[in-house]
């Protein structure tokens, strides 16, 4: 007897131990509230979490955390590419850094374009004259000039030892790797970087020497370690070497711009995000303004009424996006009309609930005036409350596949953002024209969209993801999966997203994101509906009610969440 009640005993405890470590495993992050880094790899996320243990900001950590990606996560992570920043601070004020390439002093509207006049394939992909001047070292460097707190040295080392010692990769990077082997192979030739005879597997270790020394050069040096002296040279040698036309000069002459944040309003939240030359914050706030006056919550998460109108709030939205949207020093965008709600509310006016709208018959307004790992997006809090929220990229996965001789670091193809030809779709199949022409100097448009949002003055949410044309739309359905259908953070993440952007008219689902009966609606009222495989890889913090940092890390990447 006594036997037996101390098995049911030891069997209750058990249940009752693995309920417990179950519950903490699945609301671990409801527990921290000193500090959170989600971002897409674990070292990274180590790297960050430990200079906040230090007593590090988020910025700090940001910057620890971008260098980290340059070595842990080569698909996205960088040092040759660039990204934008959204900051706000524990007492509320904003911030955004756009580190956003450059076109070179070289480049020139039809350089991608044959005798004939059309677009030479690839060439603005897989060649050296694809890339633009990068801006992610200049921007790490103003970052932590106007915000950080520990010393810059500190902050790169822990990148330098992970390129040195080699850090070991995962099942998604080794498969990644194997994939591009011909491509690197056939675009670097005489170098070793990224090749493995046999092909990678899991737990090998990669080793990054070159990009060490690289990184010792910006640890000891700054931005001049980067855009002057030996990286400069390597850099231009490279550029010779390929055709490329990155000079000096135009690495001596990039600097990162401080920008005034975008915001606007969502119910009763406030919406901070990114300004021109991303698209990204401008096309999230026409998107949450053309579905605010709906019962989505009534409706529910990707039921049809829910993705009819999300659909056509898209349609509208990158409608716009091709016409208007381009690098305001040399385009004016008119900000102002794109966001009157009046302009909002008249665009969705033309949208009906028998049928899709078709997108040949929706233009851009007129007043006055897929599978993703290309790209990177990491929020941060720190034990104060600030938080950055910054988007980082190469562009294509592993930009354009070339890595500079001697210093190890992989160019980005970012020249592919701007609009090589009017009406010809860039690898995103985006469209633009003049407003996103090349010009010397000019940055390409982009999509990226790191947002901060607020709720009654206090920090509520950070959030962003990689995925090219469908970045906009991730962060927009992630933000209405928590305020409209009460998700907590990692459930907005996970759950399934769905994607339109004008043109072409497809509506790309996710597979799994919608049941077969919404699917055949939403047919039977004229959708073309594509399903496809993971889009996106959004990384998130909310703030609960009690003030606890929740993360969000995307199951669909390797993307991890630390906290403390
Ligand atoms: O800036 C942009 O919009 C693109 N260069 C982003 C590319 C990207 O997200 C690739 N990842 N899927």
């Amino acid at each position: 007897m006594k036997y037996q009640f101390n098995i049911k005993r030891t069997l209750l405890l058990l249940i009752a131990f693995s309920f417990l470590q179950g519950a903490s495993a699945q609301d671990a992050s409801i527990k921290y509230r000193n500090g959170m880094v989600v971002c897409a790899t674990p070292d990274a996320a180590k790297v960050g979490l430990d200079i906040l243990k230090k007593g590090g900001n988020a910025v700090d950590a940001a910057v620890a955390v971008q260098f980290a990606l340059a070595v842990t996560h080569p698909e996205a992570g960088n040092i040759g590419g660039g990204g934008f920043m959204v900051y706000r601070s524990a007492k509320g004020e904003s911030n955004t850094l756009d580190f956003r390439e450059k076109a070179p002093a070289a480049a020139s509207p039809n350089m991608y374009l044959d005798s004939a006049g059309n677009v030479i394939p690839d060439m603005s992909i897989l060649t050296h004259q694809a890339s633009g001047v990068p801006g992610s070292v200049d921007g790490m460097v103003e970052a932590h000039r106007k915000y950080g707190k520990l010393k810059w040295a500190d902050l790169v080392q822990p990148a330098i030892d992970l390129a040195r010692d080699g850090f070991k990769i995962t099942r998604l990077l080794a498969g990644s790797l194997n994939s591009h082997q011909s491509q690197f192979e056939k675009l670097n030739p005489g170098k070793t970087y990224f090749l493995k005879i046999g092909g990678w597997k899991e737990g090998d270790l990669l080793i990054q020497e070159d990009l060490a020394k690289t990184l010792e050069l910006i640890r000891d040096k700054g931005r001049d370690g980067f855009y002057t002296g030996k990286i400069a040279d390597e850099l231009v040698e490279e550029m010779k070497n390929g055709n490329g036309i990155i000079s000096k000069t135009d690495l001596a002459n990039y600097h990162s711009v401080w920008r005034k944040a975008i915001t606007g309003k969502y119910k009763g939240y406030k919406i901070i995000t990114m300004p021109p030359p991303s698209s990204g914050g401008i096309a999230l706030l026409q998107l949450l303004h053309s579905v605010e006056n709906y019962p989505l919550h009534r409706w529910g998460y990707n039921q049809d009424s829910t993705v009819q109108l999300i659909v056509e709030a898209e349609r509208r939205v990158y409608a716009d996006r091709s016409k208007y949207l381009g690098d305001p020093d040399f385009y004016k965008v008119p900000v102002d009309s794109l966001l009157n709600p009046a302009y909002i509310d008249l665009r969705m006016k033309s949208f009906s609930w028998n049928a899709a709208t078709l997108s040949s018959s929706i233009q851009p307004g007129s007043f006055v005036g897929y599978e993703s790992d290309q790209t990177t997006h990491y929020s941060i809090v720190d034990h104060d409350g600030n938080s950055v929220a910054i988007t980082t990229t190469l562009n294509g996965s592993f930009g354009s596949k070339i890595v500079v001789k001697g210093a190890g670091f992989l160019l980005n193809n970012e020249m592919d953002d701007f609009s090589a030809k009017p009406g010809v779709p860039n690898m995103f199949g985006l469209i633009g024209g003049k407003a996103n022409s090349i010009q010397p100097g000019k940055r390409m448009l982009s999509s990226m969209t790191p947002t901060i949002i607020e709720k009654d003055g206090k920090l509520f949410m950070v959030v962003g993801t990689p995925g090219g044309s469908t970045i906009i739309t991730s962060v927009f359905q992630t933000i209405l999966n928590v305020i409209e259908f009460n998700q907590d953070m990692q459930q907005a993440v996970d759950s399934k997203r769905f994607h339109h952007q004008w043109l072409p008219d497809n509506v790309n689902v996710e597979r799994g994101a919608l049941i077969e009966t919404v699917i055949d609606k939403l047919k039977q009222k004229g959708y073309k509906i594509i399903i496809g495989g993971p889009s996106g890889r959004v990384d998130a913090i909310l703030i609960t009610k009690d003030g606890y940092y929740q993360g969000g890390a995307d199951p669909r990447g390797d993307d991890t969440k630390l906290g403390y």
